[in-house]
């Protein structure tokens, strides 16, 4: 196949052509100290900093900006006040969309300041964890910026997470204070957020206070003493709260994310090198301008939201566009329909999405004015080159960058990404490191792989200042995750070709992390639900290729010796619905096949390559079995698979 190359359009960005990228990516290799000292410069600094980076990856423990203090809300709105005060900071698009609500950069202060008085006001205190959970309202945003003002630590929960998971996060992170609507808002649907909630929270002893957010008038039960209408706590405090002078490496949030193994784990990031980074890179990849309208359709509960919703461009003084409904609703062209109405010129969404809307056919793009639109931007799975062309012609009209940005909620920011008005883009490739990022590819053996036209396993070799600090609670498991595998390096879990021109091509995991419409689920977690569904004896899930989720789950289940043959679909039922109770929908597999056994080795390790390798019909592709227990379980299970699949 050959592949086409799309020249930079140069001038619409902030880096002008392959030369200054080339340039500046070469002066953060040379002095990546000096490089990052200039650009900490962007922030507002209560008190300089003494050393821009200490530490390295040999011991996992690396701090950037160091006695450096600041606060982040302070950077996000109060420098922002002098010139921007009437400007807008959020464009909050409602479910519905004649609900907009235009937030100016004045009003966003003076509730983030009284939303930070109410958690002061129920003994929140520096270093405290407050847990959100929260569908995508104003007061999400006015909550992540108050916990930082007094310096209290959020961690948001994506409001799609079941209770359960809800309160393995509440716990893991000790969290005193929950934020919570009564009901949500989404796509004409509605979510029971505080009844999720409440059984979330039954029986925890060291929760405080659950202040929950009016969303709808429905009839909300309240626990005396424990919950409490945030408009009225809001209500009873005053708009001005000062900002607490953290330090460079004050922890900022826990987001959990999943790993291959075991619980999700709580990824914390710190103060001054996240918000530096964020805000530079959304600035600089974009083409970030003043006057821009800027739309990133993520969900705050992932990073993607984090970064480049909230911190990214409000450090920026940029007015953000935060979405509370689906691509879908009312038509599948709300996307277009809030680009025309406010103007879009960034956009910035995950390729699932766009493979969904253009499976809904162009008519729904047909008469809309998307002129505003100068830059796209891709994240969360890479994009197979259909959906890259049907994005960059039919919404792009030949006329906008695409930036296909690569990172992970570790790495806190976009790490190997084109950037507009620099580099050439070629469909499917995120292209190139951005500056002070030095990604290196090794090989199983952990031997560094040098050269263009080679494939292995993506490391980054250097400190960047958004990286993850550690994980709460579990700084061991952290060293492990990373910087075990290929001692030196940060080790990514993705599998990556670097072509002969030196661009990278993210090949996907190569660990037992899913990535499914760009969520991210451990298969181990998966496995445990479907474990505790009745009648099952034990079971394995792989990823198989699916055409509008990237990924699709496939669950291969065993059942217990005392089932019956007629159990078969009352199992695949239950096994689907046991985990969307557990886990979330997203969880959900979406093929379940009940077979008499799993290919084990004579270890008792499951060998996932053959069930992937089943899960996508290529059953003469299996490979090696001599290694196997039981090579006769794999004949069981192509037989099933052929029959049912
Ligand atoms: C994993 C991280 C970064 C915010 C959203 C996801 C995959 C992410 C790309 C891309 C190919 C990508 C990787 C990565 N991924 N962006 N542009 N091309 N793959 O964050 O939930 O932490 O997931 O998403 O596999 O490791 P996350």
């Amino acid at each position: 196949m050959t592949i086409d190359i799309f020249p930079a359009k140069e001038g619409q960005g902030r880096i002008h052509g392959m030369r200054e990228y080339q340039q500046t990516y070469e002066a953060a290799q040379r002095d990546p100290n000096a490089f990052w000292d200039r650009v900490a410069q962007r922030l507002t600094w209560f008190h300089p900093y003494h050393t821009v980076r200490e530490g390295d990856f040999t011991d996992g423990s690396v701090n950037w900006f160091s006695g450096g203090r600041l606060n982040v809300s302070f950077n996000c709105l109060d420098r922002h006040l002098k010139t921007r005060a009437e400007k807008t900071a959020i464009i909050w698009e409602a479910d519905n969309p004649a609900d907009t609500q235009h937030i100016s950069y004045k009003q966003l202060h003076r509730e983030v300041c009284r939303m930070a008085n109410v958690l002061l006001a129920h003994g929140v205190r520096k270093g405290d964890r407050v847990c959100i959970y929260l569908p995508m309202v104003p007061e999400l945003a006015y909550t992540m910026l108050a916990c930082c003002r007094i310096g209290a630590i959020h961690s948001v929960v994506f409001a799609g997470f079941s209770a359960d998971s809800l309160r393995d996060r509440i716990l893991d992170c000790g969290a005193r204070v929950i934020v919570t609507a009564n009901e949500g808002l989404r796509g004409g649907r509605v979510l029971p957020l505080k009844q999720i909630c409440d059984r979330a929270c039954e029986g925890l002893a060291k929760l405080d206070s659950v202040l929950v957010v009016r969303r709808t008038e429905a009839d909300t039960p309240m626990v005396e003493g424990r919950d409490h209408w945030l408009h009225e706590a809001m209500k009873a405090q005053r708009a001005y709260c000062p900002a607490e002078w953290m330090h460079a490496e004050d922890p900022l949030f826990i987001l959990y994310t999943s790993g291959s193994t075991g619980k999700p784990k709580g990824v914390l990031h710190t103060s001054g090198g996240y918000l530096t980074y964020a805000s530079y890179t959304h600035e600089t990849v974009f083409g970030y301008r003043e006057n821009d309208i800027y739309f990133c359709a993520a969900d705050i509960g992932w990073i993607t939201g984090h970064s480049y919703i909230i911190y990214g461009p409000l450090a920026n003084g940029a007015t953000t566009i935060m979405f509370e409904s689906t691509p879908m609703f009312p038509n599948p062209d709300r996307y277009w329909d809030i680009v025309e109405r406010h103007g879009v010129n960034i956009f910035y969404t995950a390729p699932t999405a766009i493979r969904a809307l253009a499976a809904k056919g162009d008519q729904w793009l047909e008469g809309r004015d998307l002129s505003s639109l100068r830059v796209l931007g891709t994240v969360g799975e890479p994009i197979n080159p259909e959906a890259w062309q049907w994005y960059y012609d039919k919404v792009g009209g030949g006329r906008c960058s695409i930036v296909d940005t690569w990172w992970q909620t570790e790495t806190g920011g976009m790490m190997i990404t084109p950037i507009v008005g620099a580099n050439p883009v070629k469909p499917g490739s995120a292209t190139l490191p951005f500056f002070g990022v030095e990604p290196i590819l090794v090989n199983e053996h952990g031997e560094r792989l040098d050269g263009n036209d080679v494939t292995g396993h993506l490391c980054i070799a250097k400190p960047w200042p958004s990286m993850a600090r550690t994980i709460w609670g579990d700084h061991e498991r952290y060293l492990h995750t990373y910087f075990s595998t290929y001692p030196g390096y940060y080790f990514t879990g993705d599998g990556c070709r670097r072509d002969e021109h030196g661009n990278y091509w993210i090949t996907g995991r190569v660990d037992d992390v899913l990535n499914v419409s760009g969520h991210r689920l451990g298969t181990a977690e998966i496995e445990a639900s479907i474990n505790s569904a009745e009648l099952v004896a034990e079971s394995a899930v792989v990823g198989f290729p699916h055409a509008i989720k990237g990924t699709g789950i496939f669950a291969y289940v065993v059942l217990q010796a005392d089932a019956e043959s007629s159990d078969h679909d009352v199992v695949s039922f239950s096994v689907r619905e046991q985990v969307t109770r557990d886990i979330s929908k997203i969880a959900r597999p979406d093929e379940v096949l009940i077979v008499s056994g799993l290919p084990k080795t004579r270890s008792g390790k499951i060998m996932r390559r053959i069930l992937r390798k089943i899960a996508e019909h290529e059953y003469e592709k299996l490979g090696n079995l001599t290694t196997l227990a039981d090579p006769n379980v794999v004949e069981h299970i192509v037989e099933a698979h052929h029959e049912n699949c």
